[in-house]
């Protein structure tokens, strides 16, 4: 089956068909700049463009960077405050002329990672963090996602995790790879303190520098973390993922 997803950033918004049983994109994504102000009706806007793009009309799954409960997005860390309250299945749905399924951009990564890439087959709790602009987060037990987990907002030393750790605060901060790893290693060894984790699945654009921060982690435990296989199209094959299991 192919059903058409969609990741909304903060930079980009990209969509593509996906073949929802092997996890590959059947056609090349397609993006377009997030406008800014990145106001309800002009992202919607920009969402009907991907889907007339591969005239599609179908059921689509696109990806938000909130709290997402039934299609209503709750919170806006990282977006613009008028995004709370809005019902984005249906404003979305009005726009691509099909039914829309609405998730966390990090639980859409996550379950793209579990199904195809890094936590394939993998038991017990698993949780996935996408490093970025802010800080995602997934959270598995045997498969099983717990929606909406958000622990880049776990206070670290006072302060949100995301604004520790985030790869934004990397850059912003012109922190060294071995300074950033100590930042995001009181982190990790938080969440493990909280949640036992068999596994940590390290995601967003950062994963690809894995190298260059994995080793300089300081865990308390001989904790297993891995990166994320799925790079930038993990949200896209997890949004349409999603939509096949409602
Ligand atoms: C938001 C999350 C989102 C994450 C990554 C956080 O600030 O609260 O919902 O998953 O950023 O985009």
């Amino acid at each position: 089956m192919t059903l058409l997803g969609i990741d909304i950033g903060g930079t980009g918004i990209k969509g593509a068909p996906v073949n929802v049983e092997t996890g590959e994109l059947v056609a090349e994504r397609f993006r377009i700049p997030t406008p800014q102000p990145a106001l309800p009706e002009s992202v919607a806007d920009v969402v009907a463009q991907i889907a007339d793009h591969f005239k599609y009309k179908g059921p689509t799954g696109i990806t938000f960077p909130a709290v997402v409960k039934e299609g209503t997005i709750k919170t806006a860390a990282n977006v613009d405050a008028s995004w709370i309250g809005v019902q984005a299945e249906e404003l979305f749905a009005k726009h691509v002329g099909g039914p829309v399924t609405m998730i966390n951009d990090a639980d859409a990564a996550g379950i793209a990672e579990m199904r195809f890439g890094a936590g394939r087959d993998r038991k017990g709790i698993v949780i996935m963090l996408t490093l970025g602009t802010g800080i995602g987060s997934a959270i598995f037990l045997d498969g099983k996602l717990l929606p909406n987990s958000e622990f880049g907002h776990l206070k670290i030393r006072g302060q949100d995790a995301e604004k520790r750790a985030s790869e934004k605060v990397r850059e912003d901060k012109d922190l060294s790879w071995k300074q950033w790893a100590k930042r995001l290693s009181e982190f990790l060894n938080e969440l493990e303190r909280l949640f036992s984790p068999d596994l940590f699945i390290i995601g967003g654009g950062i994963s690809k520098k894995a190298d260059k921060f994995i080793p300089h982690l300081k865990l308390d435990t001989d904790l297993e973390v891995v990166s994320a296989q799925m790079r930038n199209e993990a949200g896209i094959i997890g949004a349409a993922h999603s939509v096949s299991q409602r």
